[in-house]
């Protein structure tokens, strides 16, 4: 009898529920679009009923295609959950309902919160970076509690009273799924909390010192669990009884489906957002270049792996700007048809600084511009500029690794949507001067919280028997121009992006 395991995905843009067999090849999944709220600009929300309905309903339609396929429900052994990282859900202790929408990871609403918390301290910025591994910044999850707690009268009371709650998407999908209050079960994984700047990130436990700092008290925390491990059972609907016994932020799960699990292997994924990681293995690196210190995972009692990262906060994302807001291309394979009728973008660079820029820069102040342009300019030079503008970002990212390791990459595997596009991988090789390693099957984020679920269960017991999945059909590019065009075009987009900063004042 064939056995799977299933993951849901919650992403920025999507949720999905993918169902994998033991080669790691998907047998199924289902996809629905997250609504997008922008009530400002710089202000990004998503509906937390919205999250676990679209959960919820992924489930049910995949494991109806699975008994199309002839399988039965029972077939699924486990589930592994991963989501968008930071995202803050604040609920109501006593009756189960979220307090405020969800404050998304790329909303820059908290940049005067962050200003004024980092005064406070002579370090400013870096005031807890020894403690946390992370800068303070718009994206992290304290400064959007801060936030609601300063403006949002219901969140003020709520926690006067005890009974605010605090969660990432992991926690309140773990929470509902599991039956709410009923169970009450409230966790979070040591990747999700190690986004949240409240977690101390060499004892893996919530830090009194980051509370003080940012004046939480009489808010509930879920407790930190480990990636790998059962923390309850489906409580209802097609799966009910399946323990869900794994959970990762999506940019470490895509590390852990990449199977990037000794110290120096790296892996880019171009979401909505790009994410680079690098795992440093047993002990965190505090990074002196612009990178973030993560968790990486921590499967069941192991010790943890830790990760360097570099953040892009628009890749995918600015695919969506194209076509919603200026409506001047369809699809993503519309903007990669239009690209690729042109071999350069004639001197035009797209900073794609919509929330300010993210690593190595960390400027909160820069916002999305496009210079370089002439009258010769045309729609298809934008469009390649839009996939050129997520290269350099992670080559600035990919630079800073490389002075913080001492060794530089040779090789960078990649996944996630905009590696769907032969074009933007090629530009990425030329850009970097380093093979580009994209695998045939390229759902690692599902993938690597399916594994969290399996090694918990037993349906995979070690690593090398995850060497043998989804190896075939890998491509690697290589780079196809000179070193002096490459420096060149990189120059160049450093000049680029000097002309983004200083346009956000608040
Ligand atoms: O840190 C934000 C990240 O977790 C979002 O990932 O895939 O939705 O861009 P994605």
């Amino acid at each position: 009898m064939p056995q799977f395991v299933g993951a849901l995905d919650q992403g920025t843009t999507s949720t999905r529920f993918v169902v994998f067999d033991k080669d790691g090849s998907i047998v199924t999944f289902h996809q629905m679009e997250l609504e997008q709220h922008y009530p400002q600009p710089g202000w990004v929300e998503h509906d937390p009923y919205e999250i676990i309905d679209t959960a919820r309903t992924c489930i049910e339609h995949a494991v109806n295609k699975l008994k199309i396929l002839g399988h039965k429900a029972s077939d699924i052994t486990s589930i592994g959950i991963t989501n968008q990282r930071e995202t803050v859900v604040t609920w109501d202790r006593l009756t189960g309902q979220p307090l405020h929408p969800a404050i998304v990871w790329s909303d820059s609403r908290t940049t005067e919160t962050v200003k004024a918390l980092a005064a406070t301290d002579p370090k400013g910025v870096d005031c807890l970076r020894h403690l946390c591994g992370l800068p303070l910044t718009t994206y992290f999850s304290a400064v959007k509690l801060r936030w609601l707690l300063d403006n949002v009268p219901i969140v003020q009371q709520a926690q006067q009273q005890q009974r605010l709650q605090f969660g990432t998407v992991d926690t309140w999908l773990i929470y509902n799924l599991t039956g709410g209050q009923k169970n009450n079960v409230l966790v979070t994984d040591v990747t999700n909390a190690s986004r949240t700047m409240l977690m101390d990130i060499h004892t893996l436990q919530w830090s009194e010192e980051a509370k003080h700092f940012f004046k939480f008290d009489q808010i509930h925390m879920p407790k930190i669990v480990s990636s790998s491990q059962i923390y309850g059972l489906v409580d209802e609907g097609s799966l009910e009884g399946v323990p869900i016994a794994g959970c990762l932020g999506d940019q470490q799960a895509a590390l852990v489906g990449q199977k990037c699990f000794n110290v120096g292997d790296a892996k880019n994924t171009y979401g909505t957002g790009c994410f680079m990681l690098f795992n440093t293995g047993s002990a965190p690196v505090i990074s002196k270049n612009g990178l973030l210190t993560t968790v990486a995972y921590q499967f069941g009692d192991h010790p943890p792996a830790y990760a360097l990262e570099g953040s892009v906060a628009v890749a995918g994302s600015s695919i969506n700007w194209l076509r919603d807001n200026l409506g001047v291309i369809e699809d993503a394979l519309d903007l990669n048809r239009l690209a690729s009728t042109v071999d350069s973008s004639a001197g035009v660079y797209f900073v794609t600084a919509f929330a300010g820029l993210f690593a190595p820069y960390w400027r909160d102040d820069a916002r999305g511009t496009i210079c370089g342009m002439t009258q010769f300019t045309r729609l298809e030079h934008i469009c390649r500029a839009t996939l050129e503008a997520v290269c350099y970002q992670s080559r600035a990212i990919l630079e800073a690794m490389n002075k913080e390791s001492g060794k530089p990459l040779r090789s960078l595997k990649v996944d996630g949507g905009m590696s769907n596009s032969d074009l933007c991988m090629q530009i990425q090789a030329d850009v970097l001067g380093i093979h580009v390693d994209r695998p045939q099957m390229r759902e690692m984020t599902a993938l690597g919280s399916a594994i969290a679920a399996g090694f918990a269960t037993g349906f995979w017991k070690s690593f090398d028997e995850l060497a043998l999945i989804n190896t075939e059909g890998r491509m690697i590019f290589d780079s196809k121009i000179t070193g002096e065009r490459r420096e060149a075009m990189y120059n160049g987009w450093n000049e680029a992006v000097k002309r983004s900063y200083g346009w956000a004042t608040a």
